[in-house]
């Protein structure tokens, strides 16, 4: 029989090589995903895209709350030692219950950057991009007026429907991605927004068709927001509090991916966004969910 030190080292080691939890309405977490493992290349991930309910952007917050409970309680139930909600619409919505709901758990949601762009911004203008249910929620109102409480910025917030999909069906640089980012962003920089949040985390995948409008308008410097990286140093700080960083081992740490929709589009937008191949993950769909 095993000791209770040797146990507790068992089960400690069991934990340190557990998956961590990630997820999206669909693609969009994947911008997180790919900060997740450049800072912690150790790491086994289970992603979940929640394709076949997506866009959550437009639907009733209690519908969106219903979908994080689900899918949070699905990614627990794979044993993820830590959970991602790689979505400013999701964490607005449902964060604060899934604190509640699982306090043992290491938990990181996702807000649009305001604060950083509050202090990179020279002319005083930030254009925040989101999806309206982001923008229309309680906790980014408040975290918007904590930071005008302290700052003089002027924000100019629009939100993006449509784009959500474009990006999920893959079109990154199409003229019809171009022309509604264009009219999403016209008012913004002809207000002198010099910084512009990517409230989304679909977003960072069509910052180069954002850049090249931004550069139509004559404004080369336009600085965008994308906080993938602080979610995944924020993750690692934790992990490395509470011992449960991964070691390093011999081979890569495993990659599943589930999805609600069509494991075909799942795969493909791996090849496309992060030049993921299938050969390197597996990738099912689930239906129970
Ligand atoms: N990627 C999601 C976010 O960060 C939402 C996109 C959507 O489903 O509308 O808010």
């Amino acid at each position: 029989m095993l000791s209770t030190s040797a146990t507790d080292e068992l089960q400690q080691k069991l934990i340190r090589q557990s998956p961590i939890g990630i997820f999206d309405s669909g693609v969009g977490g994947l911008s997180v995903l790919r900060h997740i493992r450049q800072q912690l290349p150790d790491e086994a991930l289970c992603y979940f895209a929640d394709a076949g309910f997506a866009p959550y952007g437009d639907k009733p917050e209690s519908v969106i709350t219903e979908r994080t409970l689900l899918i949070a309680q699905f990614l627990i139930g794979r044993g993820v030692k830590a959970l991602v909600v790689a979505c400013n619409t999701a964490t607005a919505a449902a964060i604060k219950l899934l604190r509640a709901q699982f306090p043992e758990l290491i938990l990181i949601g996702v807000e649009p950057g305001v604060k950083p762009a509050a202090r990179l911004s020279h002319t005083g203008c930030v254009g925040v991009l989101a999806t309206s249910s982001t923008l229309a929620s309680s906790k980014y109102q408040a975290l918007c007026a904590q930071v005008q409480r302290t700052t003089q910025i002027r924000f100019i917030h629009q939100a993006c429907p449509g784009l959500a999909d474009l990006i999920e069906r893959g079109e990154l640089n199409t003229p019809a991605t171009m022309q509604l980012l264009e009219t999403y962003l016209r008012p913004m920089l002809q207000a002198g927004a010099d910084t512009i949040v990517l409230g989304c985390t679909h977003y960072p995948f069509v910052e180069e068709t954002i850049r090249r409008i931004a550069a139509s308008h004559l404004l080369q410097q336009v600085e965008l927001v994308d906080t993938g990286l602080a979610v995944a140093r924020q993750l690692q700080r934790l992990l490395t509090e509470q011992h449960k960083l991964s070691q390093p081992g011999h081979q890569s740490p495993p990659l599943q991916f589930y999805t609600s929709g069509t494991p075909e589009k799942l795969t493909l937008a791996l090849q496309q966004l992060l030049n993921i191949a299938p050969t390197d993950y597996s990738a099912q769909k689930m239906f129970a969910i």
